[in-house]
């Protein structure tokens, strides 16, 4: 698989600020984890490519990061926009943060409010980028976040490093812990649990001994997850595919599908554990994923909402935040799923996907959202007729080889 992007994104960030020089391997190669590489090295910090998903960053240390000279580009990266807010504000001067059409229609109040009580001054349009941040000495917040979302602890917890006195965040629901696992590796203090996390500020992180390797995507490897449980005699082994719990509801909902999961741990890579992931068609069962479940899904929802309409029917709620992603996940895969003649009930934060249907095929468009894209992928392979998926090249934004690993795998 390739390089797990979520955890990607906190090297690279960490890497920048940090006193020392920070190797990292088997990065992320999409477009998102780019845009942060580009942002740092835009901020002052010198980063080398030294081979394929290999970067060395010399971090700013003590000395901080520089403004750029132009707009900060997160392109189609929700990660980088926000986790980048929040350490340009406590940078004492304008950081303008901008990015593509999808991007500067999703919501960043939830980032605005908590770093604006910290002291940045952040101006934005109606709640959405571009942002324009004026760094600021910071203080430490007690923050409950409206939403659990991964995104906005860490920005948080990343100003908090800055912020005079001990930054918390209460989670509503405990979210992917990467930026707490990270902190370790980088000589940062903190005390976190599942849905609680406080760093105390004043904290410059270092540059870890030896190479970050990055464990593979669990949400890349969900994908081919999905698409092995959806037909009888289909089975995929995917090996090194990072098994932290807070990442793996896709393996526990595929279980309650019907399909037949498999994990085997078999190492450590940077603060994560690392494993093989099998997967084989089941006895397809109708299953219900609610709230709780969410955010250790929440990426794959599309791909097992596919894998469900050929399989045994899904029922999901409490993933109104499916709205507010690279498109309206919700209403985009209904709209996909009927031009490919699958059915599926919308709800204000879920959906109703029966099984059994078999996917005529047809035209669809991805939205710019690469989830989207290996989500009409799934039931292309199994439709009566062919799939053309238009903007399918967005899959490059978390997985760029998608197409050829497509082409391997189906021979
Ligand atoms: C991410 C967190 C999640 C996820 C996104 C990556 C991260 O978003 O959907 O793809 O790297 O922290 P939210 O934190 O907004 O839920």
């Amino acid at each position: 698989m390739p390089g797990d992007k979520s955890i990607s994104h906190r090297y690279v960030l960490l890497g920048a600020l940090a006193e020392g020089t920070t190797s990292i391997a088997g990065l992320a190669p999409g477009a998102d984890v780019a845009s942060s590489v580009a942002c740092m090295h835009a901020m002052g910090a010198a980063i080398t490519r030294t081979g394929r998903g290999a970067l060395q960053i010399h971090g700013r240390g003590r000395h901080r990061l520089t403004p750029a000279d132009g707009d900060l580009d997160c392109g189609n990266s929700g990660t980088t926009l926000r986790l980048l807010a929040g350490i340009v504000a406590s940078h004492p001067f304008r950081s303008r943060l901008v990015g593509d059409a999808s991007l500067s229609r999703r919501p960043m109040r939830r980032v605005i409010d908590p770093l604006t009580s910290m002291g940045a001054t952040i101006t934005a349009q109606d709640g959405r980028a571009p942002l324009e941040i004026i760094g600021a000495d910071l203080r430490a917040i007690d923050w409950t976040p409206p939403v659990a979302s991964a995104q906005i602890k860490s920005a948080i917890l990343l100003a908090g490093l800055a912020a005079r006195g001990t930054t918390i965040v209460r989670e509503p629901l405990p979210t992917r812990d990467h930026t707490e696992r990270a902190f370790d590796l980088f000589g940062i203090r903190h005390d976190s649990r599942a849905g609680y996390a406080a760093v105390t500020g004043g904290q410059c992180p270092v540059a870890p001994a030896g190479v970050l390797q990055v464990p593979g995507d669990p949400s890349s490897a969900a994908v081919w997850a999905a698409i092995a449980a959806s037909r009888p005699g289909w089975s995929v082994e995917i090996q090194g595919v990072c098994l932290n719990p807070l990442r793996l509801g896709f393996v526990q909902a595929l279980s309650r599908m019907g399909a037949d999961v498999r994990i085997t741990e078999s190492a450590k890579a940077g603060g994560e554990s690392v494993g093989l992931v099998r997967v084989a068609f089941g006895t397809p069962q109708t299953a219900t994923i609610g709230p709780e479940m969410v955010p250790s899904l929440i990426d794959e929802l599309p791909v097992l909402a596919a894998s469900a309409a050929l399989g045994g029917g899904l029922r999901v709620s409490g993933a109104a935040e499916l709205r507010v992603k690279e498109s309206d996940r919700i209403a985009s895969l209904a709209l996909g799923f009927r031009q490919l003649g699958v059915r599926m009930t919308e709800h204000p934060d879920g959906f109703v996907i029966e099984g059994g249907q078999r996917p005529s095929g047809g035209q669809v468009d991805a939205h710019l959202d690469h989830r989207l894209v290996m989500a009409f992928t799934v039931l292309a392979l199994s439709a009566s007729g062919p799939t053309l998926i238009t903007g399918a090249d967005a899959v490059a934004v978390s997985y760029p080889g998608f197409h050829a690993d497509l082409l391997r795998l189906c021979q």
